[in-house]
């Protein structure tokens, strides 16, 4: 039950947030929730007591502990934010959604396609809110592409190649597929809307981890769409860039500029002649202008979060809800299965 706040004449509901996991990305969260209105940021847990030291020195107001079960105890915890390793999310939102709690979890939603169908079923019987943090389809530049998509700019789509490597941050419980592929994953899923017909994979581990570094993944939809993406902790500089390239324009969308993260260019082929007579063909290229659209500049996950609380007030289903979870987390097992039997394709339709 949500508890009501009364401000003179008018009772405005205010969320209690509960946050589990504060190590790398959950302080992120905590300042997100914190600094939101509609929500009172009001427990936060972590394993770790050094965390929760922290946790008290910036934030004295919220409660901590190192129970998960006392936090889902707390009633005034209505909605809860998980931020630990991926291979706990499933068991830390099924036991949220079991003690009727609304529920945003980091990406991957799962670390397996049962779990996450089983939290997609969970959340359903328990009329629970349960949404993914697929970040990036909030950010400003994400959706310019969009909007560029939608207004039909591009034509028919040919490809989306997605380059996002850098150096680190070797993770012990994840491969690179599993830690950096979800938000590529995620990004293609929001901007295309259809369904991948097959995937496969190679991967490498050059450091004797025996944990992948390095993964290339390619995606065919019905066609001939084509999605690549390019996975790496193992490189010098950070890249973050995604090529989409249609019959009549072309976007290259680059996280890593100050500004202008997204250019739409006029650019493209045009194929004049007869096929069979291929040494009579004339191919003539189109090099128009370039645009770079307005992106909002909100922060990604202020986005997210705002996001969720509004689907929590309003009992709607998110942007990216479980199925949105489920959909990466079924390229990401089978990508993963084409991995390991060394880049044989696997078919995600019958
Ligand atoms: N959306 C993004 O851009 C983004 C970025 C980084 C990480 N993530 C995701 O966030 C999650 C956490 O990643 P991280 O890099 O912060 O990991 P991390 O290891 O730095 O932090 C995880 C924290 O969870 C705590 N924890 C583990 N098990 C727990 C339990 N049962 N109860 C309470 N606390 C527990 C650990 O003590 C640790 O402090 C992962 O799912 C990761 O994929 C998302």
């Amino acid at each position: 039950m949500l508890s009501p706040d009364a401000v003179g004449e008018v009772c405005i509901v205010v969320i209690g947030i509960g946050v589990i996991g504060c190590g790398y990305w959950g302080p992120n969260l905590l300042r997100n929730f914190y600094e939101l209105e509609s929500c009172r940021l009001t427990w936060c847990c972590d394993a770790r007591p050094e965390r929760l030291r922290w946790v008290q020195g910036r934030y004295p107001t919220v409660r901590t502990t190192t129970s998960w079960e006392e936090l889902l105890r707390a009633p005034d915890v209505q909605a809860v934010a998980i931020a630990t390793p991926v291979s706990t999310h499933a068991r830390l939102a099924r036991e949220a959604l079991r003690r009727g709690k609304d529920v945003l979890v980091e990406k991957p939603l799962t670390a397996s396609v049962r779990e996450a169908e089983a939290l997609v079923a969970l959340a359903e019987q328990e009329r629970r809110i349960l949404m993914v943090d697929h970040v990036f389809v909030y950010s400003g530049a994400v959706r310019a592409v969009k909007e560029v998509i939608r207004r039909g700019e591009l034509g028919d789509l040919y490809y989306f190649d997605s380059v996002r490597v850098n150096l680190g941050l070797f993770q012990h419980d994840v491969n690179v597929l599993w830690d950096l592929a979800p938000h590529d994953l995620a990004i293609m899923d929001y901007l295309l809307e259809l369904e991948p017909e097959a995937v496969m994979a190679v991967g490498a581990c050059n450091v004797g981890t025996g944990i992948e570094n390095l993964a290339y993944v390619t995606i065919r939809f019905a066609g001939h769409l084509l999605a690549h993406i390019h996975v790496n902790w193992l490189a010098p500089v950070k890249a973050r860039r995604t090529l989409l390239c249609g019959s009549r324009k072309m976007i290259i969308y680059d996280d890593t500029e100050p500004s202008e993260k997204v250019k739409v260019y006029d650019r493209g082929i045009t194929f004049n002649g007869d096929q069979s007579l291929i040494h009579q063909a004339l191919i003539e290229y189109r090099t128009g202008d370039m645009y770079a659209p307005r992106i909002e500049p909100t922060e990604a996950l202020r986005r997210v979060c705002g996001h969720f609380l509004e689907c929590v007030e309003a009992r709607k289903a998110p942007l990216t809800d479980g199925e949105a979870g489920l959909r990466v987390v079924r390229l990401l097992e089978r990508a993963e299965a084409s991995m390991r039997a060394g880049g044989v394709e696997q078919r995600l339709v019958a």
